[in-house]
């Protein structure tokens, strides 16, 4: 692989194989971490974190990963610069460029990071937009690979909002892999036709299947991994929520659906997560709604099929792989 000085804004930018390398690399990177083994070729390097939403993983993801490698960084937080109120991205793309040898962005619509690669004339990475969360992606996928092996002929069902970032780049990531992939929502939650269109012209060389079917039970059958995300997303108006809970709640990941997919089926979520009252936004929507979860149970959520905290942390080690690939 060699993707030194790329961009990392979204998967349909990279090969399969670049793809199964970054996820190599990370494995190689959390080995050496694990063994104690210091590598930190990069000491001198600087790089950007902007930060239009909030965030918990991802952020301290890059900075662990960065410090790690011997980089330093500075944080861009939601409020605290200029980007977009007073100087357009393209602007704050040149500026950063000049200092920083690597930027990441999370923020709003794909375009905005799309721009900031195109002015930055340093490596930009995408921490996610509406559209994509790639280094999620990676993160879920080396955690698939050490609990089966392998992610060939894998079945990933991913319950809930399939329009959005989750939906749509584990739809990318698996249509890449080769793996099997069902959406399993209603129907206006498939993602954009454009988009299957592509992932299927990309499924027919790699041999992956994709599907999308609004019959919970029938989706999961033979599934591998069942995956969720929130029901809304950062940036959506709260007006929304009275539908999505109305339309989701059958898309809730229960142990009965669990048990329908099969006993060796994991559960995957990119978290924060819903799954029981101990957030000011899930106690609020109890009060109004009646319901002690979302998206998922806290049973299956702290079940020993729940491979989530071993995600988060494969967050870290990815994020790291992408900048030690990329720099
Ligand atoms: N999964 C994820 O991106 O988490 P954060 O929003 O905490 O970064
Ligand atoms: N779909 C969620 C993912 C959070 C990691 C959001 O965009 O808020």
């Amino acid at each position: 692989m060699n993707i030194k000085g790329k961009n990392f804004l979204k998967l349909l930018d990279f090969s399969p194989e670049e793809i199964g390398a970054l996820i190599e690399l990370a494995a190689e990177l959390k080995a050496k971490k694990k063994a104690g083994e210091v590598y930190a070729p990069f000491a001198g390097k600087q790089i950007a974190l902007i930060f239009e939403k909030t965030s918990t993983r991802t952020r301290c993801a890059f900075e662990v990963a960065a410090h790690d490698l011997g980089m330093q960084c500075t944080y861009l937080d939601p409020s605290a610069s200029q980007i977009g109120k007073k100087e357009s991205i393209a602007d704050t793309a040149r500026v950063l460029g000049r200092m920083y040898d690597g930027i990441e962005y999370r923020g709003f619509g794909q375009e905005i990071v799309e721009t900031l690669a195109k002015y930055a004339g340093v490596p930009v990475w995408n921490g996610l937009t509406n559209e994509f969360h790639p280094t999620q992606i990676l993160a879920d996928f080396l955690t698939i690979k050490e609990h089966f092996g392998t992610l060939e002929g894998k079945k990933l069902v991913y319950c809930g909002d399939a329009r959005y970032n989750m939906g749509n780049s584990l739809m990318v990531g698996c249509a890449k892999m080769g793996m099997a992939f069902t959406a399993c929502a209603p129907e206006e939650y498939f993602p954009d036709a454009e988009l299957i269109a592509r992932c299927q012209a990309i499924a027919v060389e790699t041999g992956a299947v994709l599907e999308f079917e609004s019959d919970p039970i029938k989706a999961v059958s033979g599934a591998d991994v069942i995956y969720t995300d929130v029901w809304v997303s950062m940036g959506e108006p709260d007006e929304v929520w009275d539908k999505r809970i109305a339309d989701l709640t059958p898309y809730r990941v229960t142990m009965e659906l669990m048990n329908a997919a099969g006993e060796g089926c994991v559960f995957l979520h990119c978290l924060p997560a819903f799954h029981d009252l101990g957030t000011t936004i899930g106690k609020q929507i109890s009060e109004k709604y009646g319901i002690d979860c979302m998206e998922v149970t806290d049973e299956v959520f702290e079940s020993s099929r729940s491979l989530v905290f071993d995600e988060a942390e494969n967050r870290m080690h990815t994020i790291k792989a992408v900048m030690a690939a990329t720099l």
